[in-house]
């Protein structure tokens, strides 16, 4: 009996915290505006196709490695080297452990600026007229002053930091993500405000009705670098999930089902509730990194109790950001750990964070002192985005297919598996094995080479 309580008291602890990895800023802030920028429903159904096969098959994959291995990314692909003789392999992991590094100090900059609007709303409470105080709060005086995001990305990676250096991490998380049912709750409560909308119509068609013409070459490499990013995948954080399964006999593929499909609502809910405030307030529907921060407010300030709504609502979607912070940062200091044992974690927490912390100057200033750069025609922010998300991220997700299909045998692969008293589990497993293989690869490649044409023809 107690053995059973507690085998169930860590899946629980485990789906919160694979769950509260996946549920952050990549449902909230930027599906919503990826889904606008590729034309809605055609774009939708092909992000929730790739979610539940590709993402689903390599989240399997990835939390299959860390439980066989124990090891983090950048350990098991040197662990490779050694049995191969192949120094080259080393670089599947320093590759992967440099783009989360970099990722989080862009991650940084936007959890930055759900800061600045939390604290917009606590200081409304203070003037007479709340409404009007918020309604000149935008994104654009964010960016026009860098040291105000860079001062902003500071404080939450110092947050982010001292959790991760203190090694309370775990426990911290877990907290964090035992609020997201309440902030479940919230937004639903939200989604009826802004379904009410009279802009509904439009708002279905836009999001259900899918009009393929509407796809460019750039389509499907936003969509799939977008599934590997919402669920935590190519970084290399759910090997590291994974090995906290050791010895836990829970199948693994329910696990990544649940996880994906969680993960999926949310951001269907997401722009079910950014997209009939978009369409309602303005003609030009916005497709850029503003766009959550752009309705929220205005719709939050629009309604009864909106400002205690808005409170709430960005506060719990910066803690949700923190605690996608705290998994990218734990990442980083246990790939540094596994490879130097006689580090620190104290010492490689504050080192990976001052890392992070430098390179966030770039993200951070992107529309103020480096406003000129100009790469293929995109601000330094929006091409760190889209080459992060939609390029590295996908090369980076093969090289663990790589390191994972060099790592287990089939029959251990097979034993993981397979559950004998799951008859579908048998069928899903050839399934699974040729898109590991074959399907993830062959479409990271395709998806590199029409983004290439896009660019070429444009
Ligand atoms: N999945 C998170 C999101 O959607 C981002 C993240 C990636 C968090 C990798 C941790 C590790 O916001």
């Amino acid at each position: 009996m107690s053995n059973k309580r507690s085998s169930f008291r860590n899946r629980f602890s485990f789906y919160l915290l694979a769950i509260g990895s996946a549920c952050g800023l990549g449902n909230l802030w930027r599906f919503p505006y990826i889904v606008g920028e590729n034309g809605g429903g055609a774009f939708l159904l092909l992000y929730v196709f790739l979610a539940l096969t590709v993402g689903l098959s390599l989240l399997i994959a990835e939390l299959m490695l860390g439980r066989f291995t124990e090891l983090s990314l950048l350990a098991a692909s040197r662990k490779l080297v050694q049995s191969s003789g192949k120094k080259g392999y080393a670089l599947i992991g320093w590759f992967s452990l440099l783009l989360t590094a970099i990722i989080l100090s862009y991650y940084s900059v936007i959890s930055g600026w759900v800061l600045h609007y939390l604290t917009q709303f606590v200081t409304s409470l203070y003037h007479e007229d709340s409404v009007q105080y918020l309604s000149k709060t935008s994104v654009s005086v964010l960016l026009q002053s860098g040291s105000l995001q860079f001062m902003l990305a500071s404080v939450h990676l110092l947050i982010t930091t001292t959790v991760v250096l203190k090694g309370f991490s775990d426990g911290f998380e877990q907290k964090i993500a035992s609020l997201l049912p309440l902030f479940g709750i919230l937004v639903i409560v939200l989604l009826f405000g802004s379904l009410s909308r009279d802009s509904n119509r439009d708002v279905l068609r836009f999001l259900f009705y899918p009009d393929f013409s509407k796809l460019n070459w750039s389509s499907l490499s936003h969509a799939l670098g977008h599934v590997f990013f919402t669920l935590s995948l190519g970084f290399g954080t759910m090997v590291t999930f994974g090995g906290y399964l050791k010895g836990n006999e829970d199948h693994l593929p329910t696990i990544g089902l649940r996880v994906t499909i969680v993960d999926t609502l949310i951001s269907i809910v997401a722009v079910l509730l950014v997209f009939p405030i978009a369409f309602s307030s303005s003609k030009q529907l916005a497709t850029d990194p503003s766009l959550l921060f752009d309705v929220m407010p205005v719709f939050l300030s629009s309604i009864k109790g909106g400002i205690l709504f808005g409170l709430i609502f960005f506060l719990f979607l910066w803690l949700a950001a923190l605690n996608a912070s705290i998994g990218l940062l734990e990442t980083v200091t246990a790939n540094i750990t596994d490879m130097n044992p006689k580090l620190r974690r104290p010492l490689a927490a504050s080192l990976a964070g001052m890392f992070v912390l430098f390179l966030t100057v770039f993200p951070a200033f992107s529309s103020s002192i480096f406003k000129n750069v100009s790469i293929l025609g995109r601000s330094l922010i929006e091409f760190l985005d889209s080459a992060l998300i939609n390029v590295c991220l996908p090369i980076a997700a093969v090289g663990i297919v790589f390191v994972f299909v060099k790592t287990l045998k089939p029959a251990q692969r097979e034993k993981m598996f397979v559950n004998d008293k799951m008859p579908t589990s048998i069928v899903m497993y050839s399934h699974w094995g040729v898109i590991i293989k074959w399907v993830v690869p062959i479409l990271v490649g395709t998806a590199l080479v029409m983004s290439l044409i896009g660019v070429a023809i444009r």
